[in-house]
């Protein structure tokens, strides 16, 4: 019998990486525990799964697309990240209590820091204010980026998020001008993602010495990142951000922090 147990829930969840992240980490402490990836397709399918799961021998869930505003409802207690951010994506069962937290401005922020940029951003453009936009804000803001613009097609959500962290919006179409200052451009959105439009953007304003993050992880280079690379940024995918953000969840569950985050990303690489 299989003592302890933790998953991802979300729709749709089949191409979600965690699986395979946490059941090595499972593997590699030796527990006897497993990680599923659950795949619940309305709000109410949400609801009742994780009323339902301490019972089932969860010590919990991360949650992903589209439930991690909802989420925020069904926690008896909010920690401080996941109320500044607005949304949870790590459900902890604690003695009959449940407990959301985000672990995706951490996860993002140790990504950042591994790019190791010189000088350090104090201005980042944002592309794309949808789920995952504001975890990053809060980190940006975490690590200390002074200037954070926000720009997305729709811009009535650019403008909820520029309002909730007082950031400065700018439009969908101006998203590749005055780029001369800023140190560090994120892509939030879907595009460039297996299956979704290339995202369309002249970076020739960019200065070499900014860092561009794609958070997509499939495929692993986006042709922004291909293209930043060619132009000598810096360039990062999505995978040290998912592999960062899983590390604080596995520990909540288990009681065992895993330390290998080099190894585990290319481990997401090659097995993906
Ligand atoms: P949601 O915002 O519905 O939670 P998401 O996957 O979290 O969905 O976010 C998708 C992001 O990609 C959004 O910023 C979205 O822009 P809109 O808010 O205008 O929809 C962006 N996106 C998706 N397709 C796009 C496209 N064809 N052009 C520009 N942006 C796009």
């Amino acid at each position: 019998m299989v003592a302890l147990k933790a998953g991802v829930i979300g729709h749709p969840i089949g191409q979600s990486l965690s699986p395979i992240l946490h059941s090595r980490w499972i593997a590699a402490f030796g527990l006897d525990a497993s990680y599923e990836a659950i795949d619940s397709i309305d709000e109410t399918g949400f609801k009742s799964f994780v009323s339902s799961m301490e019972q089932n021998g969860f010590a919990g869930l991360n949650v992903t697309i589209p439930f991690k505003r909802v989420a925020c409802e069904v926690a008896d207690e909010l920690t401080e990240t996941a109320q500044h951010i607005g949304a949870v994506n790590l459900l902890i069962c604690r003695e009959g209590r449940l407990i959301g937290d985000n672990t995706d401005a951490y996860g993002f922020r140790a990504a950042l820091e591994s790019m190791a940029l010189d000088p350090a951003p104090r201005r980042a453009r944002v592309l794309g204010a949808g789920g995952a936009a504001p975890a990053i804000v809060v980190a940006l803001k975490q690590a200390g980026v002074e200037d954070i613009e926000i720009t997305n097609r729709s811009p009535e959500k650019a403008m909820l998020l520029s309002d909730q962290f007082e950031i400065k919006m700018i439009d969908w179409g101006a998203r590749d001008q005055d780029l001369d200052g800023v140190d560090l451009l994120v892509n939030t959105t879907s595009l460039g993602m297996k299956g979704q439009p290339e995202l369309v953007m002249d970076m020739t304003e960019l200065p070499s010495s900014a860092g561009v993050i794609d958070i997509i992880t499939t495929p692993a280079e986006t042709a922004l990142l291909a293209a930043a690379r060619k132009r000598g940024h810096t360039a990062l995918n999505g995978l040290p951000m998912l592999v960062h953000q899983a590390v604080p969840s596995f520990e909540a569950w288990f009681g065992h922090r895993p330390h290998d985050g080099e190894l585990a990303i290319r481990f997401l690489e090659q097995n993906k």
